[in-house]
């Protein structure tokens, strides 16, 4: 049972902590609210790429405010395997844009936070998300899938606090802040950043360069385009130029690159699942790069009938992960067609990098459905154009009559 805290004291409470000022404070509010024992937990999914120290930092600003224990969990490679890989073979673009960075995330730290939990023995997960964006949705639903027994707490619904008084909380309580004047709300991992807040509320006003910080702007990316041929095999991506690579190098190479270019940065007017348009903004080079390059491919060895279905399994998968609902077994179901449909998906793909954009120029696969011979424009082609009579005369029949029932009504004065 969970609809929030329901005691006003707790023994132990295992909380999600990025060591952020939100958390942070957070960390302290529990122990003072709830009397509570906190035990935190950071996941490495890969946010920190370049920075070593950076969760060991984190580790020792949860002690100094208290916490009785810290994990630490390097959850990079799990986090591709397990979750960014089946959103690659399901090409998953929420409204065609946004390739889940943060989405995708979400479910992996709640697992491992209610791992965490019943191994301290704790009564409830605590996270630092608000009451209007989804990320609250993918942690609660979740843990409380995995540990019916826990309550899922949200401080930042039950405190009533606005920035303003948690700096104030903060400085009270000699909370340490990391970086006091961010000005926007990020999210951070090995797949890509979100920026949200400040200006960037403002839809009608251009995203400043200050709210990226990973990519180049296009306008200052190389004059020279960059062609990379990634190897697929069952629909991962395996190798960069030939080169076999394993999932965290390819992945960290192939973000240099897409920011070297300026590849990923994208924005949308974005439907959240509790109903709030949010205009959000990304860089997301790795996955404007891996998501056309497998889309082509799968195109390439899938047929017609294969390709038009996988639309609507693709979306309905993303809208899925994007509401954070891996729990329902709908997921199961749709991966197993997606991964049946990805057997075939290997082979190689040229995406050429220019100025921000990330074009796939050639594609490779010994299961092809393609025949040169077929479909050449040369008088050589075994196609037989003389059947196309016989087909478009019975493909266009049930088209033409309804044309013509149609315009009888029209002329009739029927419509
Ligand atoms: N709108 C995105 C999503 O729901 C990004 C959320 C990012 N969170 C943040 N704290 N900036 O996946």
């Amino acid at each position: 049972m969970s609809l929030g805290s329901s005691k006003t004291t707790y023994k132990k409470i295992v909380l999600c902590y990025s060591g952020g000022l939100d958390t942070s404070v957070i960390l302290k509010w529990l122990q003072d609210t709830y009397k509570a024992q906190v035990v935190t937990f950071t996941a490495d999914l890969g946010q920190e790429f370049a920075d070593p120290t950076h969760f060991k930092v984190i580790e020792e600003k949860a002690k100094k405010l208290g916490a009785v224990a810290h994990y630490t969990l390097d959850l990079k490679k799990v986090f591709i395997t397990d979750y960014i890989y089946p959103a690659i073979k399901a090409n998953a673009l929420y409204q065609n844009v946004y390739p889940l960075s943060t989405a995708l995330g979400r479910p992996l730290i709640a697992i491992e936070a209610a791992k965490i939990a019943k191994k301290e023995g704790a009564e409830a997960v605590a996270h630092g998300c608000t009451g209007k964006g989804n990320d609250q949705v993918r942690f609660n639903v979740t843990i409380r899938a995995y540990t019916p027994d826990l309550e899922v707490l949200q401080p930042v619904i039950e405190w009533g606090m606005g920035r303003d008084d948690e700096l104030k909380y903060a400085e009270k309580f000699g909370i340490p802040i990391l970086k006091a004047n961010k000005k926007y709300s990020t999210d951070e991992n090995l797949y890509g950043r979100s920026a949200e807040c400040d200006i960037l509320e403002k839809p009608e006003e251009i995203a400043p360069e200050d709210s990226k910080e990973w990519t180049v702007a296009p306008q200052q990316a190389p004059d020279i385009p960059e062609i990379i041929k990634i190897g697929f095999e069952k629909g991962i991506p395996v190798s960069l130029n030939d080169e076999k690579l394993e999932p965290i190098s390819l992945f960290r190479i192939l973000h240099d690159l897409g920011c070297k270019h300026g590849v990923g940065r994208i924005e949308q007017m974005e439907d959240r699942a509790v109903g709030l348009k949010s205009r959000e903004t990304y860089e997301t080079p790795v996955g404007c790069i891996l998501i056309p390059a497998h889309f082509e491919l799968e195109k390439y060895v899938s047929t017609k009938n294969e390709n038009a279905f996988k639309y609507l399994v693709d979306q309905r998968w993303t809208q899925m992960a994007y509401e954070g609902l891996w729990v329902d077994p709908l997921m199961d179901d749709l991966n197993a067609f997606v991964n049946e449909m990805n057997v075939k998906v290997t082979g190689w793909v040229k995406v050429r990098l220019f100025k921000g954009s990330a074009n796939v120029v050639a594609r490779q696969s010994p299961y092809g459905i393609y025949d040169l011979n077929l479909a050449t424009y040369d008088t050589k082609s075994t196609f037989n154009q003389k059947a196309s009579y016989g087909f478009m005369d019975l493909f266009g029949l049930s088209s033409r009559m309804g044309f013509q029932t149609k315009s009888r009504m029209k002329s009739d004065g029927k419509k």
